[in-house]
């Protein structure tokens, strides 16, 4: 290992916990994060919550305190992106000119927001929110706002709106779907979200989608204008439609793309000398059918363990549980698992309270949705992840019934495949 260089590519959770990982697992070769942003590398699950509410601030969002990267021995090159990879010469080549040559290169390029293809999307006072500087620019743009429309009722849109509302901003959500967090959870959890943002003032409007913006003469919007013909009155518009990964790179090196960085089982590109990790990577995975792209904090942080932890010597293919989290008002919702439509879905405990929904595939229990059930999530995540026996979902739906009795060992190991239902749809927890 020594003498060996690495380079990761991309500055966020993925690609910094790939550089720490590779020194807590006792790489002793160079290490090069190159980022595109200033600021030292940042945790994003707060931008739409705790620091858009202005409880924490940029500092209290640090991966790691700054210091850590030089005492480290890790090198962060920032605002100097990478303009292309030469595979040839096995070296990236910076905006700069510069060019790092690299043993092993990671990307860790992460995802984009997809922009509204609308006309006034470019209007002032129209946003996205990904990056430190989007949640600087909407906190400002909040402070003082008489009416946010958020379009989009995923993660991102959800968030922005329960966060305004508990600053007074008045807010409605525009989803294109039947149910806001349609793509990440089930009609229970939904209705218990989409509940409890009715409850606190939020509109939701819900199948209807944006056919323009309109703006003042100064270039600001003012106007969203949905395909019903209802016109909502808007000076700050949240754009949370998805998020596409940022395979540019990569593709122009000529590694393997299709919905994402496709890498195998051990997170490999179709170059060996390269891997991906995080939302970028499009990957195998004993969960799902097929690959998936994933795109959460556990993804990327233990993909980015899993890649260090190989190539400090350790070769293994990739199979952490997946889980995902939100957090809107006082309402917690956890994710185990791939769930998928077709399931078999049975509730345990309250659904206008606390309650969990167990999740099964061919009888067999593949994940969970809670909200305010921590440990039913926690017990989830273990029995997912162990091949031992697994509730069935009759004896989940008596009444009772409580996971609790199902502990399992924190220490379980390989996880058991579960069976891919020919009926089911396409997993695709992240839009391809
Ligand atoms: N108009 C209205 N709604 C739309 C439109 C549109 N033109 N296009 C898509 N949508 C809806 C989708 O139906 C979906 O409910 O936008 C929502 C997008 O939700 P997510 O897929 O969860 O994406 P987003 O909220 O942007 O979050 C992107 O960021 O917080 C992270 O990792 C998290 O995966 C999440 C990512």
């Amino acid at each position: 290992m020594a003498g060996q260089r690495m380079v990761i590519v991309g500055a966020g959770q993925a690609g910094s916990d790939t550089a720490a990982a590779l020194r807590a697992g006792g790489f002793t070769g160079a290490v090069t994060l190159i980022g595109d942003e200033a600021a030292v590398p940042y945790q994003r699950p707060p931008l739409s919550k705790a620091y858009l509410a202005g409880r924490t601030d940029a500092a209290g969002l640090e991966l790691r305190p700054e210091g850590f990267y030089g005492a480290h021995g890790i090198e962060r090159v920032r605002r100097d992106p990478v303009a292309r990879i030469d595979r040839d010469r096995a070296g990236v080549v910076l905006a700069s000119g510069r060019t790092l040559p690299y043993d092993r290169l990671v990307l860790a390029t992460g995802a984009r927001p997809r922009s509204l293809p609308v006309p006034g999307a470019g209007l002032t006072g129209v946003q996205a929110l990904r990056s430190l500087a989007d949640a600087e620019a909407l906190r400002r743009a909040l402070a003082g706002a008489r009416h946010l429309v958020v379009v989009g009722g995923g993660f991102v849109g959800l968030e922005v709106a329960a966060t305004a509302s508990g600053l007074g901003v008045p807010a409605t959500v525009v989803e294109a779907g039947a149910r806001v967090m349609g793509r990440t959870v089930g009609p229970e959890v939904s209705e218990r979200l989409a509940a409890e943002h009715r409850a606190r003032g939020v509109e939701l409007v819900l199948g209807r989608e944006v056919t323009a913006l309109e703006g003042d003469r100064r270039g600001r919007v003012r106007v969203v204008e949905l395909n019903d013909g209802r016109r909502l009155p808007a000076d700050v518009v949240v754009v949370g439609i998805g998020v596409l990964p940022a395979v540019e790179l990569a593709a122009d090196a000529g590694l393997e793309v299709g919905g994402g960085i496709v890498v195998d089982a051990r997170l490999r590109t179709s170059d060996r000398a390269v891997y991906a990790v995080g939302d970028c990577a499009r990957f195998p995975s004993p969960y799902a059918p097929g690959r998936l792209r994933l795109e959460s904090v556990q993804n990327a942080s233990d993909q980015a363990r899993h890649v260090a932890g190989q190539l400090c010597g350790a070769p293994a293919p990739y199979t952490a549980v997946p889980w995902f989290w939100t957090e809107q008002y006082d309402l917690r919702v956890q994710i185990a698992g791939i769930v998928r439509a077709g399931d078999r879905r049975v509730t345990v405990g309250d659904p206008a309270g606390r309650f969990s929904v167990l999740c099964f595939r061919d009888g067999l229990l593949v994940g969970a949705e809670s909200v305010n059930r921590p440990a039913d999530h926690m017990i989830t995540r273990r029995l997912l992840a162990s091949d031992g026996p697994r509730p069935t979902p009759d004896e989940a739906a008596r009444p009772g019934f409580d996971l609790k009795t199902w502990q399992a060992p924190a220490s379980a190991q390989a996880p058991a495949q579960p069976q891919a239902s020919t009926q089911a749809q396409a997993p695709a927890p992240a839009p391809a």
